[in-house]
């Protein structure tokens, strides 16, 4: 069964996506099976992979709100991508009166759960209906928190947004990790953000950090991840070595 994990943080272009896509390509490198899902409107998931979500025709829209098996809307990427369109904005509104609104995406889920070891969903900037559905999807949850403007007051929201989930709809879902991102090492600001974590997260804190470079901009523009733009540069590398640290926590949380 598929492990599911969310990328969130309410706030904007702290790399969600830049994470799902590149952490996905690396999982898949390791000889992992992996679905990544666009849930947020903007498409830019989608985007990444070379696709203009203004021209998918059935998206999660679709899924989400009429029912269609998300296997009809999953492209072949460097990993298999359940496309977004620009519908997917009134997915919230289309929800929002239907009974079980919260779980429509875990339930879109199950018939892949088989195919697939990791399903990784790309969330949009807002803890609205959409992220919560994520949420209540997941097995975990990946913050990417970007260390220049470090917002803690946003991180405890999400905290909370995230007991009422364990309160209400889905008792497993926690953060597995707090992912320092736009990491700068020649910033003592950078530096501090860091500690700032550490004392509040602990052990939530993941020992990788994403450093600052440009490649993470220049990769989507030519629909590819940064493993393929850049397979052997430090861009790339860091996301492997992301990815072998979810898979050292995987193995631990078996033997545990
Ligand atoms: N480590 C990095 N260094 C430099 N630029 C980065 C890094 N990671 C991501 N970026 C760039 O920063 C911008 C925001 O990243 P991304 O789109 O992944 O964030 P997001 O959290 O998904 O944003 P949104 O909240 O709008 O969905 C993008 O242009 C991306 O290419
Ligand atoms: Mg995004």
């Amino acid at each position: 069964m598929a492990r599911v994990i969310a990328f969130a943080n309410q706030k904007g272009g702290v790399a969600k996506t830049t994470t799902t896509l590149n952490l996905g390509v690396a999982l898949m490198e390791q000889g992992k099976r992996v679905l990544a899902v666009d849930l947020d409107p903007q498409g830019n998931l989608t985007m990444s992979q070379g696709w203009n979500p203004d021209e998918i025709e059935r998206s999660l829209f679709d899924v989400l709100v009429h029912k269609l098996p998300i296997t009809e809307i999953v492209r072949k990427g460097e990993i298999d991508i359940a496309v977004s369109s620009i519908d997917l904005a009134g997915a919230e509104l289309a929800l929002s009166s239907m009974i079980g609104r919260e779980r429509a995406l875990d339930k879109a889920l199950l018939p892949v759960k088989e195919d697939y070891d990791y399903i990784l969903i790309d969330t949009p900037p807002s803890l609205g209906l959409l992220t919560i559905n994520a949420l209540v999807a997941s097995n975990g949850v990946i913050v990417p928190v970007q260390c220049e403007y470090l917002s803690l007051r946003g991180l405890v929201q999400l905290e909370n947004t995230l007991t009422m989930i364990r309160e209400n709809l889905n008792p497993d879902v926690a953060i597995q990790g707090i992912l320092p991102t736009m990491y700068d090492k020649r910033l003592l600001h950078s530096k501090e953000a860091v500690e700032i974590l550490r004392e509040n997260f602990g052990d939530l804190v993941l020992n990788t950090k994403i450093r600052k470079t440009v490649r993470y901009a220049e990769a989507p523009v030519k629909g590819m991840s940064v493993l393929k733009y850049d397979p052997t540069g430090e861009a790339a590398s860091m996301y492997r070595d992301l990815a072998k640290e979810v898979l050292d926590g995987a193995s631990a949380r078996q033997h545990a």
